[in-house]
C-alpha cells in the first residue's frame, strides 16, 4: 500500500479520535472501520484507506524480552544463577550505595535516601507505637527475595539495572547481614535466599479483600 499524505492526515485524524494508539493497532485488519471511525467523513474523494499497519515499532525478540523479564517474586522464582556474601557486598555497598544511603544504612538527605539497615528490636513491631519510626530492611521489608527485585531493577538509583547477579546477590547478604538476619559467613544465592525468614513477614497478612464493583 502507497502511503500518501491522505493517508497519514487520515491516519493522525484516527489517533486523535481514538485517544489511544492501541485501539488503531488493534484493528488493523479491518480498514474500512478504521476509515470510517477516524477520518470523520472529510478526507478527500479517493483517499486511501488506512494501511492495515504503520510502520511503526519493531518485533520483540527473545534477547528483548529477556532483558526486561527480571522479576523475582517472593517465593525467589526468576532468581538467576550467581552467589555473594557479606564480605563481597562490604565494598560494594560503600562503593554504589552508601553515598546516598548512608555509610551504615542510616539513611540520607532528611529521608529522602530511606534508611535501609536498623534491625527490629525483637519480640516487638515498633510501628505499633510509633509510625514515623524509619522503615528498614531488618524492620519491615516482608521477603528476602523480593530485595534481590527491588535492589537488581531499581538500584543504585543513577544506573538501575547495572549490577550483574553475584553483585546483587553481594549486596543483599550485606543488607541482611547488618540488619542480623544471616550470619556475616552465609552465602546467599538462589537456593538459600528464599529460605531467608524476614523478622517482619508475619506482621505482614494477605489482603483478600474484594472491594467494589470496578476491583472485582
Ligand atoms: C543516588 C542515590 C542513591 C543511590 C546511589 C542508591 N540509592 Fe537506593 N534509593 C534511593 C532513593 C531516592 C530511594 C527511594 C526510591 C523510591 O521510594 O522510589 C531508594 C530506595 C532504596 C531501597 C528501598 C528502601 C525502602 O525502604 O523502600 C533499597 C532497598 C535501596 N534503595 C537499596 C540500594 C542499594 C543496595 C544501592 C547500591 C547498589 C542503592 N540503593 C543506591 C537513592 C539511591
Amino acid at each position: 500500500m502507497t502511503v500518501t499524505r491522505d493517508t497519514i492526515r487520515t491516519a493522525r485524524r484516527a489517533i486523535a479520535a481514538a485517544g489511544l494508539f492501541a485501539a488503531l493497532a488493534c484493528r488493523g485488519s479491518d480498514t474500512q472501520t478504521n476509515q470510517a471511525g477516524g477520518n470523520g467523513g472529510a478526507a478527500a474523494p479517493g483517499a486511501a484507506a488506512l494501511p492495515a499497519r504503520f510502520a511503526l515499532g519493531s518485533p520483540a525478540d527473545s534477547a528483548m524480552l529477556a532483558a526486561i523479564n527480571i522479576d523475582v517474586n517472593p517465593a525467589g522464582a526468576g532468581l538467576p544463577p550467581g552467589r555473594g556474601s557479606w564480605a563481597t557486598g562490604k565494598p560494594l555497598y560503600a562503593a554504589k550505595c552508601a553515598m546516598c544511603h548512608g555509610v551504615n544504612g542510616e539513611g540520607g538527605n532528611g529521608g529522602f535516601y530511606p534508611a535501609l539497615i536498623g534491625p527490629e528490636p525483637r519480640d516487638s513491631f515498633p510501628f505499633a507505637h510509633d509510625a514515623k519510626i524509619p522503615h528498614t530492611i531488618g524492620n519491615y521489608w516482608p521477603y528476602a527475595t523480593t530485595l534481590y527485585d527491588y535492589i537488581h531493577r531499581a538500584m543504585p538509583y543513577t544506573a538501575p539495572g547495572s549490577l550483574a547477579p553475584d553483585e546483587v546477590y553481594s549486596i543483599v547478604a550485606y543488607l541482611l547481614a547488618e540488619n542480623q538476619v544471616i550470619p556475616r559467613d552465609a552465602v546467599i544465592d538462589a537456593t538459600t535466599l528464599p529460605k531467608v525468614k524476614m523478622p517482619a513477614h508475619d506482621r505482614f497478612v494477605p489482603d483478600d479483600r474484594h472491594g467494589g464493583p470496578t476491583f472485582r
